[in-house]
């Protein structure tokens, strides 16, 4: 079973400079409510009710965000807008969040290893909260979650992209399992491929669950493409060992880590209203 959630958080979010500078990108709503908060809100629905933050510099709305604001509980008792909190009490009465910090941004695959101390030896799922993922049905996590329970090794959600999006992700080859048209056996990954390089078109998102060996595997990952320490190349080091599933998830994903990926899910969510 899984119990913990990991969400990095420490990135610099360049890309939407000015409104990162002193907000973390995480903390950007989609209509009213921040992007950190619907991957919480994923995590919940896939029964993982224990919260680990790598936040960084300038992040501490973060943990403002998973706190109880008195004063402001005061001011809107009884009114009309006490319900627009409604949601948010729920998160903080059914998690509990613990959060460290990532002292120099060396990589997603550093700051995972910096959450260690907050998961210990077992496995684990880890949410980017810039990926904003949607299925009415059951939650990409939930999912996800059934897939590590049949197959006891570490998972990777996955998703068709264009030739030309591919410079942005890590992308797999793999081989089709059981028979089913979701469930890849992992045999190779590349990060941010050229295309006349990339072993399929099958893109790694901000989804995983890892099993807790990762941690030794990053500890010796030398940094990798643009001198981070790269998830993908620990992943592969279990991929060769036949020990990654690829999972084609069912559902949305908004890149909302790019201005033109918000300003879709913006969109999406507000049509859906
Ligand atoms: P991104 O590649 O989107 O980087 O990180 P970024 O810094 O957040 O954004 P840009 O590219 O400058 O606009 C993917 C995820 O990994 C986390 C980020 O917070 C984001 O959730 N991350 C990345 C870390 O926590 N630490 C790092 O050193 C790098």
């Amino acid at each position: 079973m899984i119990k913990k959630c990991l969400f990095p958080a420490a990135g610099y979010g360049t890309r939407f400079l000015p409104a990162t500078k002193a907000t973390p990108k995480e903390m950007l709503p989609i209509l009213t409510k921040p992007l950190i908060q619907y991957g919480v809100e994923e995590a919940l629905s896939a029964n993982i009710h224990t919260m680990a933050i790598v936040s960084g510099r300038g992040k501490r709305a973060l943990e403002d965000h998973f706190d109880i604001s008195y004063e402001l509980e005061h001011q809107i008792k009884g009114g009309s807008k006490e319900s627009l909190l409604n949601e948010i009490r729920t998160l903080i009465t059914q998690c509990t969040f613990s959060y460290t910090r990532q002292v120099e941004m060396k990589g997603l695959g550093h700051a995972i290893l910096t959450g260690e101390t907050l998961i210990g030896n077992e496995p684990f799922a880890v949410v980017l909260a810039d990926d904003l993922c949607y299925c009415e049905d059951q939650g990409v996590l939930e999912q996800m979650t059934k897939v590590y329970e049949k197959y006891q090794c570490s998972v990777v959600a996955i998703e068709e992209v264009p030739v030309d999006e591919m410079y942005k992700y890590g992308v797999i080859a793999g081989k089709l399992v059981d028979g089913s048209d979701d469930i890849y056996r992992v045999s190779d990954m590349v990060e941010k491929p050229d295309p006349k390089d990339a072993p399929s078109n099958l893109a790694i998102i901000g989804r995983y669950i890892l099993t807790p060996d990762i941690f030794d595997i990053l500890r010796a990952t030398p940094p990798g493409k643009g001198g981070e320490i790269q998830i993908t190349d620990a992943l592969l080091e279990q991929a060769k060992k036949g020990k990654v599933i690829g999972y084609k998830f069912k559902g949305q994903r908004f890149d909302c880590g790019s201005v033109d990926g918000f300003v879709e899910a913006t969109n999406w969510f507000y049509d859906k209203m």
